[in-house]
């Protein structure tokens, strides 16, 4: 089965999952990249000349769609726990969450061009944070990263899952 990474944006969950690809061999699938591709415009001009329910549809498709690969690790968009259909492909399947608190993430992603959503004021985004975290605690295996490098996340992973040997 596939294994999914989730989190709020600027967890780390498309870095982390190109690392860990790297070092257990599995394929690695970027949601939004993905998204991108198919689409041929960004996430930001999807979301200005189509809107986020546009984006939600194509979104969800996708996630049903990855569900039936095999050996891939895949990184979500931020927001793919707001749907219930969505989370119950999520919960049936190995789904880390990587946890980050809310002060580092925003450190992160202020002001980011290309995430229409952090372009919102911090209290919008911190809303958000605030409304998504136990979505995102229910659906997948917590992983508490405050403070932590990627390179660690990824050791952390590959240690306490035994990634490689587990699959
Ligand atoms: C979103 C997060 C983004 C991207 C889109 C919406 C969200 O992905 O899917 O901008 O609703 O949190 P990242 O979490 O990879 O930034």
């Amino acid at each position: 089965m596939p294994v999914f990474l989730i989190g709020f944006m600027g967890s780390g969950k498309s870095a982390v999952g190109k690392l860990l690809s790297q070092r257990s061999g599995e394929q690695f699938v970027d949601m939004d990249e993905e998204i991108e591709k198919r689409e041929n415009r960004s996430i930001l001009e999807i979301f200005n000349e189509s809107g986020e329910k546009y984006f939600r549809e194509i979104e969800s498709q996708l996630l049903a769609e990855f569900s039936h690969l095999k050996n891939t690790l895949i990184a979500c968009g931020g927001g793919i726990i707001e749907r219930e259909e969505n989370r119950n492909i999520l919960v049936k399947n190995l789904t880390f969450y990587l946890y980050a608190p809310f002060e580092e993430i925003w450190d992160r992603i202020k002001g980011d061009s290309t995430r229409p959503l952090a372009m919102r004021r911090k209290k919008f985004v911190k809303k958000l944070y605030d409304k998504r975290e136990p979505l995102y605690r229910a659906t997948g295996i917590p992983i508490d990263t405050t403070g932590m490098k990627i390179e660690d996340i990824v050791n952390l992973l590959m240690k306490k899952f035994r990634y490689d040997n587990q699959r």
